[in-house]
Parts: C-alpha cells; sequence; structure tokens
C-alpha cells in the first residue's frame, strides 16, 4: 500500500485534445479518493495515466514515493477494475479470480491461497467452480475485485465500475466496495459520473470539471462549503437551486431580494461568509438546498424568511415531498451553470436565459400541498448560498492579504508544486488561480 500523488498533471491528446490540466492530488496511503465530474471531464484519461495506460504529458505521479511516469503499466504494482469487466468466458471463477498469478508464474499453493482469501473477502467461495455465464451481473462484478485483490496492488484504480449493473445491485455493491476498502485498507482511486456514489464512498471526494480540478473534501465539507457554483450544482439530489438575488441593507441588518420578494439573510450568515458585506448593492448567485425549504404551514416562518408562488408539480415520494415552483428572478447563467445544465442535457440558452426560475423544495410528507394551490415557503435564511456572479467562486473569506502583497508569508496557499509541499486538505481546495494560468498561456501562444 502507498501514498499516490499527482503533481501538476496534464494530458494533452495526440489530436491536440486536452484532457486533463494541472491536476494536483494526494492520495494517501489506505485513503478512498473519489474522482467524479460529467462525461468527458476528464476522469477515466486521468486514471489511466496513474495505470500506465496513458502516457502522461505534463507533471509527475508518484506511487509509494516514487516517480512512475516512465514505468511501464505492468510494474506500477496497481490494479485496475474497468466498467467492463471482461471475464473469459471458459475458465471458471477460480481460475479467471487467479488468471494474472498464473500469466506472472507464482507457485500454485501461493496462487490458491490467495484466490481462497479473496473469494472469502467477496462472498464468492461457493461460486469458484462456476464458468462467468452461470454468475449474476453482482457476481461477476465481484470476480472482477478478485481479480484486483489478488494481485496485492499498492493502489487499486475503479473506473466506474458499477455502472453496468441495475440501481439496487449498484447500491448493495457500492457498500460491498466500502467494506472490501475498509478491510484491505488499499489506497483506492475511483472514478464515477455519479454523485451519490461518490459523497457515499469517498473519504474525500475530487471533483473535475472539463479537465480541471474544482474541490476536493470530505463529502460532508463539499456539500456544505462548495468552492464554486459548479461544484454547488453538482454535488447534491435534487440540486441546489440557483437564483439571481440582490444584496441591500446594512451589516446587522442584510436584505436579499430574490425576484421581488424579500428575505432577511440570517443571523450568523456574514459571520461564516464575512466576505459578503462587500457585496451589499450588488447582484449575487444565491443557493437554496431543496431541504432547507419547508411548506410554511409546517414550520415556523417568519417575516422575510418566505417564498410565495404556486406549486407546480408536487413529487410525494414518501419520505418527503418535493414541491416545484417559480420564483420571477433571472437564472444564474455563468460558465459553471452552463456546464452543469449541458450535463443534465437541458437546452442551455433556450433554458437558462428566461426571467423565472424553477425552485424544488423538499417538504415534510405532512404538507398538504397540491398541484395548483398557493405555497408559502418557508426558507432557512441561515443556509443560504452565496457565489460571485462573474467568478462563479462561493462567497467564503475576505482575501486574507493585499493583492499587491508579495507571497512570502503564504507559501502554502498555492496549489501543491511538490508532493512534499502539500498537507492533504488545504492545498487541496482550489485557488481559482488555475484557469487565470491557462487563460494566460494561451494567450502566450496566440501571441507567438
Ligand atoms: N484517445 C483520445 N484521443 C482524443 N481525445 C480523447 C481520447 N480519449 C478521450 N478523449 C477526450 O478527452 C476528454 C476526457 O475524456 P475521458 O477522460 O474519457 O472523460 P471521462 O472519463 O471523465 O468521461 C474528452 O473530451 C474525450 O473526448
Ligand atoms: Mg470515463
Amino acid at each position: 500500500m502507498a501514498e499516490v500523488v499527482l503533481a501538476r498533471v496534464g494530458k494533452v491528446y495526440p489530436d491536440g485534445t486536452r484532457a486533463v490540466g494541472d491536476l494536483n492530488l494526494n492520495i494517501a496511503d489506505g485513503e478512498f479518493l473519489v474522482l467524479v465530474g460529467p462525461s468527458g471531464c476528464g476522469k477515466t484519461t486521468a486514471l489511466r495515466m496513474v495505470a500506465g495506460l496513458e502516457e502522461i504529458s505534463e507533471g509527475t505521479v508518484s506511487v509509494g514515493g516514487k516517480v512512475v511516469n516512465r514505468v511501464p503499466s505492468r510494474d506500477r504494482d496497481v490494479a485496475m477494475v474497468f466498467q467492463s469487466y471482461a471475464l473469459y468466458p471458459h475458465l471458471s471463477v477460480r481460475q479467471n479470480i487467479g488468471f494474472g498469478l498464473t500469466l506472472r508464474k507464482l507457485p500454485k499453493a501461493e496462487i490458491r491461497k490467495r484466490v481462497d482469501e479473496a473469494a472469502q473477502t467477496l462472498g464468492l467461495e461457493e461460486y469458484l467452480d462456476r464458468r462467468p455465464r452461470n454468475l449474476s451481473g453482482g457476481q461477476r462484478q465481484r470476480v472482477a475485485m478478485g481479480r484486483a485483490i489478488v494481485r496485492e496492488p499498492q493502489a487499486f484504480l475503479m473506473d466506474e465500475p458499477l455502472s453496468n449493473l441495475d440501481a439496487k445491485l449498484r447500491v448493495q455493491m457500492r457498500a460491498e466496495i466500502a467494506r472490501i476498502q475498509r478491510d484491505l485498507g488499499v489506497t483506492t482511486i475511483y472514478v464515477t459520473h455519479d454523485q451519490t456514489e461518490a459523497m457515499t464512498l469517498g473519504h474525500r471526494v475530487a471533483v473535475m470539471k472539463k479537465g480541471e480540478l474544482q474541490q476536493v473534501a470530505p463529502p460532508q465539507e463539499l456539500y456544505d462549503r462548495p468552492a464554486n457554483l459548479f461544484v454547488a450544482g453538482f454535488i447534491g439530489s435534487p440540486a441546489m437551486n440557483l437564483l439571481r438575488g440582490e444584496l441591500s441593507g446594512a451589516e446587522d441588518d442584510l436584505r436579499l431580494n430574490v425576484g421581488g420578494q424579500e428575505l432577511r439573510v440570517g443571523a450568523g450568515v456574514l459571520e461564516q461568509r464575512p466576505a459578503l458585506r462587500e457585496y451589499i448593492g450588488r447582484s449575487v448567485a444565491v443557493g437554496v438546498r431543496p431541504e432547507d425549504m419547508e411548506d410554511a404551514s409546517l414550520a415556523e416562518a417568519t417575516d422575510g424568511s418566505r417564498f410565495t408562488s404556486t406549486a407546480e408539480l408536487v413529487e410525494s415520494m414518501g419520505s418527503d415531498v418535493m414541491v416545484h415552483f417559480t420564483i420571477e428572478a433571472g437564472a444564474v447563467v455563468t460558465e459553471d451553470t452552463k456546464e452543469l445544465a449541458r450535463d443534465a442535457g437541458s437546452d442551455v440558452l433556450g433554458e437558462l436565459e428566461t426571467p423565472h426560475t424553477v425552485v424544488v423544495a423538499r417538504f415534510s410528507p405532512r404538507t398538504e400541498v397540491k398541484v395548483g394551490d398557493a405555497v408559502e415557503v418557508s426558507v432557512d435564511t441561515t443556509r443560504l448560498h452565496f457565489f460571485d456572479l462573474d467568478t462563479s467562486a462561493a462567497i467564503w473569506d475576505l482575501p486574507s492579504e493585499p493583492a499587491e502583497e508579495p507571497a512570502a508569508e503564504t507559501p502554502a496557499e498555492t496549489p501543491a508544486e511538490t508532493p512534499e509541499a502539500a498537507p492533504e486538505d488545504e492545498t487541496a481546495a482550489p485557488t481559482g488561480d488555475e484557469t487565470g494560468d491557462e487563460a494566460g498561456d494561451e494567450a502566450k501562444e496566440e501571441d507567438k
């Protein structure tokens, strides 16, 4: 087992496609890190560079402290589990699991021992003599995991290993993968486009967009303190509602106008988000999670903490009721929200440029709201999120240093350039600098 470090890793394919840029990740020994993002954001490419299946265009990948850029895949001591687990149909489960070890000419007794142990971990003991075609989808996926486990690698690399399974089995296998990883304690990088999978599996989750890391943090932190609009909208289901609003008032009486409805920003918000005071008198992007709203007739809603609208769609989930209503506020249109819309498959321009926004609230099942009813929605205004409309960045802290100040005192704030300079969590937070650098580089290219 070993730590895996990606330092300023980039990938440009021969046709000029930039799939990954300036990717910095420190995956600790025994950690389960999930790489998540929309299809095409570079997850597979990043994983294949770690596996040695794709040439690394820029930066370095280290496993157990050794740079492996030039080490061929089979000598990297990492095991990859793919989405399509291609088992050999004519071999038994035992032979399939042990196949790689047989190729490596390990002693028969050693292979038998390792396969037996893996079968036990995976609950496959009874099936060792079966052929793959006589197994369920979940069992086949377990066999594929078994092939990786018996290699006793330094790290597991998994690329959407559950995406061929039906929903129920996926949930079950998800729990198993978590358990197996915990039992074996093997450093794991797991790729998925499914944010639920990412949140439930990862010790930390790294969110990517268009080849660039947006934020890496433990799941709850990602949810509670998204660094930008993309992470805010990508993590959480149903997604965070995003609306344009105007901040007014004073520090001790902060008001938010959203589509003509006025909210009083909850006490404590400015303490959590000191930089918000710079936005008084300006437009901001406001985020409201569905669970931070409730049927006002079931909750205490004081003045300045409610939306009034009409229920357009009421979806009962049993445990909750999703109520959709419209607010006459402009949609938040930034590069981030366009990317989210693209990922959700909606018609980007058509749907975003409207002066009203559909909001989804998660009500208690005790609500009696029906489609077409007027609704009063109470909003927990202490849990509102705020983002800059120009940069998409979440509004949290005031800049710690004036911009002109030399960076002498704060080297830890720049992204990790070397593995040593990277105390896990802080450096992992995005700085927003990457995009600027990129744009600068491109501009330079064009000058030539
Ligand atoms: N062999 C290749 N040649 C050129 N472009 C590629 C190649 N493989 C992937 N890409 C492109 O690189 C980007 C990232 O792809 P990929 O890593 O597969 O994303 P993900 O796994 O997140 O869906 C996409 O734009 C994809 O079209
Ligand atoms: Mg992929």
